[in-house]
């Protein structure tokens, strides 16, 4: 540490405020420590009655249902694609052969974003309202641990007496029960749902989900629900292990996954992926005369002062990026994921990162890698066809953890799949690491040896060159950081809070109504987490808590019909059983497919069930 920086940063800075007073137009009022800015020095920033910053889902919904203001909508992103982290891997270029089916124009696999679940009617009927039908596909998964392949999870533990359990020391205390992790993941995490522990038989009272707030981690109190093997048996066929593994919020984590049990396991694909649901929003947004600015990362927000407002004037807040472009808005809505929030300079930055919800959100790393191979080798391990092949494998060995092959038609036919989908730490830090020292084909090699041995019987191909990617999205998805609880900060505070963060709370602790900041996002909405669905709800409780008097009553009653699933005549959101049942214009629900052996990968044998 050179402990002279910071004094020659100072003479720096001096230096550009003497000479901003001669040079205006040379620095212009970009210049963040230039604080709070007058209104003359922001009268040369673009000036927008509301300003979007980000254009990721939770910005391009908000900048769809505010289109209708036109040019007094400004939405700045700092990327050059719009669509933040929902981006897509390009398919390799032989695929793109002409007379293909209009989803192949682009075929492409998503980067962060793949599904639809069922049960978000609102998000199905605004893909469909774009014009982007979606294809239906739900899960076979099959599950290596402890050397054993099986198709379920129950199987691990083998019928009584006759083969061994995998994981000694666990059983039901209900030898009937059919499916003891769902048992177990029930009775953990979905508050008023089981109250007996399925691993003792006992209820105690209260619930121990009471005490959520005395965990460390999620792990901590699965294994004091369950036991060691108990928490093994969970994580072998967990997905997602970070959750688990890492410090965060228990409590809060309930709360999502007592949200998220409820999802079906069915989910709807859009052709063409997430990106061009959101080039159908864009040109929407566009067309209604909306100027949207890419490739402007904004790293200053300042407030303006209201003291010596030029006449006209009635802006409250700027957006500054390094190189000189501004803007300036009588209202923000602020749709960066906290981390990059809190990156941001400037004196209303500075407010924001005094907040203690914007401080308690804790993003997840997430490895990601897409590939598209020659043939679908996958294809006679899963039962059926049309579904998606999912693969779950121990993180301890080669860090694959979640290998997916989409059953879907639009990515099936052009072979797409994402053979590395892991948020364990350990994982994440190898890929990255390997990805740093020897680029995208360090990654495919490991990737084609490590399925290669969970699939000896198998000649894995190569994925096809220039077709495969390796993505690190260090802010993939969002929970409450650990004892979020000391903090009063709970999940639903943070959705509040996020609809006014700088207006701090009533005393009946319901955020106060009057501000005109939203943040949006998912990381703003954690029952939502992880899904852009989320970014959906932040959106949509944003423009109705604080937009309404802008927009006029048919873009209200506009959102309210994307709202409730696109249904005459609903006023309460759609629950999960009705919108399996909702089908939209263009939805594709896939054929049953045909049934294929159901292959152990290690020995090429059919498995017992
Ligand atoms: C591996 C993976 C798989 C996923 N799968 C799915 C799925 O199947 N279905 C699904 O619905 N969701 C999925 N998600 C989640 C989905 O990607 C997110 O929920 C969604 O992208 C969140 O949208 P957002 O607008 O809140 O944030 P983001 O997508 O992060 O967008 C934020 C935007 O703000 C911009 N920004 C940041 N800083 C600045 C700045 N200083 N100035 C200007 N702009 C800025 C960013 O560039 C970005 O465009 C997945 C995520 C991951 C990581
Ligand atoms: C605004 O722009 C004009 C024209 O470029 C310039 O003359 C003026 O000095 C600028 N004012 C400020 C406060 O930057
Ligand atoms: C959380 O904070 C409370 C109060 O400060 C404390 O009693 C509790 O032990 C903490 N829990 C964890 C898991 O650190
Ligand atoms: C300010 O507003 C007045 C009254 O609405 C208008 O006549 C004038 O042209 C405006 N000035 C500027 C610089 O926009
Ligand atoms: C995809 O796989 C199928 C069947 O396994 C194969 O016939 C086809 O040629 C592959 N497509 C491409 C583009 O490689």
């Amino acid at each position: 540490m050179d402990p002279y920086k910071h004094k020659r940063a100072l003479i720096v800075l001096t230096t550009l405020i003497l000479a901003s007073e001669y040079a205006v137009a040379a620095a212009p009022a970009c210049d963040c420590s230039n604080e709070p800015l007058t209104a003359q020095q922001a009268a040369n920033l673009t000036s927008c009655k509301v300003l979007i910053i980000g254009a990721g889902p939770g910005g391009l919904y908000s900048a769809y249902f505010l289109r209708e203001l036109g040019s007094d909508l400004c939405l700045v992103e700092k990327k050059k694609e719009l669509g933040g982290k929902q981006q897509a891997t390009e398919p390799p270029k032989q695929l793109a052969t002409p007379g293909s089916p209009p989803w192949l124009d682009p075929a492409a696999i998503g980067t962060c974003g793949l599904r639809i679940n069922q049960a978000f009617a609102d998000q199905r009927c605004l893909a469909s309202r774009m014009g982007v039908s979606s294809q239906e596909a739900d899960f076979d998964s099959l599950y290596n641990a402890k050397g054993q392949w099986h198709r379920s999870k129950q199987a691990f533990l083998g019928p009584a007496g006759k083969r061994g359990s995998a994981f000694p020391g666990l059983s039901a205390a209900d030898p009937d029960t059919e499916d003891l992790e769902s048992s177990m993941l029930e009775y953990a995490f979905v508050t008023g749902s089981s109250n007996v522990n399925p691993v003792t038989g006992k209820s105690p009272r209260p619930h121990p989900a009471a005490k959520c707030a005395t965990y460390k981690r999620a792990k901590d109190y699965l294994v004091a629900l369950y036991g060691q093997a108990g928490y093994d048996f969970l994580l072998a066929g967990a997905s997602f292990r970070n959750d688990w593994e890492s410090e965060l919020d228990v409590c809060g984590y309930i709360a999502y996954y007592t949200a998220d049990w409820q999802r079906p396991g069915t989910s709807f694909y859009p052709e063409g992926g997430f990106r061009r649901f959101h080039s159908e929003l864009r040109k929407r947004i566009a067309a209604a005369g909306v100027r949207i600015f890419n490739s402007s990362p904004i790293n200053c927000l300042s407030e303006i002062t209201t003291a010596n407002t030029a006449p006209n004037s009635t802006s409250k807040y700027a957006a500054l990026t390094a190189s000189g472009r501004g803007w300036r808005a009588e209202r923000l809505i602020l749709s960066p994921v906290p981390r990059d929030v809190l990156k941001m300079q400037g004196s209303l930055a500075a407010k924001l990162a005094q907040q203690p919800e914007l401080n308690s959100i804790t993003p997840v790393k997430v490895a990601v890698y897409n590939a598209y191979w020659p043939s679908r080798w996958w294809e006679k391990y899963g039962s059926r066809s049309g579904r998606n092949f999912l693969l779950v494998t121990p993180s301890d060995s080669r860090c694959l953890v979640r290998s997916e092959f989409p059953g879907v038609k639009a990515l099936a036919s052009v072979n797409a799949s994402r053979p590395v989908y892991t948020d364990d730490p350990k994982c994440v830090e190898k890929w990255e690491k390997l990805h740093a020292s020897g680029g995208i084909a360090a990654v495919r090699k490991a990737v084609v040896e490590a399925l290669q041995s969970f699939f000896p019987q198998e000649k894995i191909p190569q994925p096809i060159a220039g077709g495969d990617a390796f993505y690190l999205p260090v802010a993939a998805w969002h929970y409450l950081k650990g004892n979020g609880t000391a903090r009063k900060v709970t999940v639903q505070r943070v959705a509040d809070w996020a609809l006014a963060p700088l207006q701090g709370f009533n005393s009946r602790g319901s955020a106060k109504p009057k501000s005109s900041i939203c943040m949006v996002g998912e990381a703003y909405y954690i029952t939502g987490s992880g899904w852009s669905w989320g970014a959906l709800q932040s959106a949509m409780r944003c423009l109705k808590a604080k937009f309404a008097d802008v927009m006029s009553e048919a873009a209200k009653a506009d959102m309210e019909f994307v709202r409730v699933g696109c249904q005459k005549g609903r006023t309460t959101a759609v629950s999960p059983d009705a919108a399996a049942e909702l089908t939209f214009k263009g939805e594709v629900r896939q054929a049953a497919g045909v049934q294929l052996p159901r292959l152990n990968p290690a020995t090429g044998r059919t498995l017992a069930e």
